[in-house]
């Protein structure tokens, strides 16, 4: 599995490969609630991080132009809960490319249409691995130009989950001797 030469190398922006997608909240889509009444009305979060790998998984995709699966969900942080009948908006971009994998990001928001009012409810991170048509794992040609300052910022940040992941399954692998 070599490095892809100067000459395949492509360059791609986040904006590139981004994907936004709305999904209304429904009562489907919500929490069971018989012995937690407070929480009547709030979605599910195992729907929400349905939609998160979606759309992470089609961002994926498009920067790569191929076959992609999910390796992890790394970070999922639930900062407030979505209520049935808001908006939710689902935005995710590329965050950094490695060797064979790269990072999604996923901001999740609830939107209230009838006042407008929008709320940051979920921040996401995964690692999706190309793979080559044996389904193995190929080195991604299209590397990744952040353009902004706040793409700049993911980019950077995103060296450091990944450092810290590796350097914690170092850890626990020493221990395990
Ligand atoms: C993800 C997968 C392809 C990795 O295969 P592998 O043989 O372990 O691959 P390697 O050890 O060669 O690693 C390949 C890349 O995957 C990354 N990777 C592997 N396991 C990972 C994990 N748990 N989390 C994040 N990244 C991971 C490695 O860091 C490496 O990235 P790099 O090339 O950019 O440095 C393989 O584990 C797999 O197919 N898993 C099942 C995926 C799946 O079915 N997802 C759907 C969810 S149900």
């Amino acid at each position: 599995m070599s490095k892809p030469t100067e000459k395949e190398q492509k360059w791609k922006t986040p904006q590139d490969s981004a994907v936004i997608t709305y999904v209304w909240a429904m009562p489907e889509h919500a929490n069971p609630s018989l012995f937690q009444p407070d929480t009547l009305g709030n979605v599910n979060g195992g729907f929400i991080l349905n939609l998160i790998d979606n759309v992470a998984g089609m961002t994926a995709a498009r920067h790569v132009q191929g076959r992609v699966v999910t390796a992890s969900i790394d970070q999922v942080s639930f900062h407030e809960p979505i209520k049935v009948g808001e908006l939710i908006i689902l935005k995710a971009s590329v965050n950094r490319v490695f060797r064979t994998s790269l990072e999604v990001g996923v901001r999740v928001e609830a939107e209230n249409v009838y006042t407008g009012n929008v709320r940051h409810a979920v921040s996401s991170y995964l690692t999706f691995v190309a793979l080559d048509e044996h389904g193995k794992p190929t080195p991604i040609k299209q590397q990744l130009k952040p353009v902004t300052e706040a793409e700049k910022r993911r980019f950077e940040d995103a060296a450091k989950r990944r450092a810290s992941r590796l350097a914690l399954r170092e850890q626990l692998k020493k221990e395990e001797v």
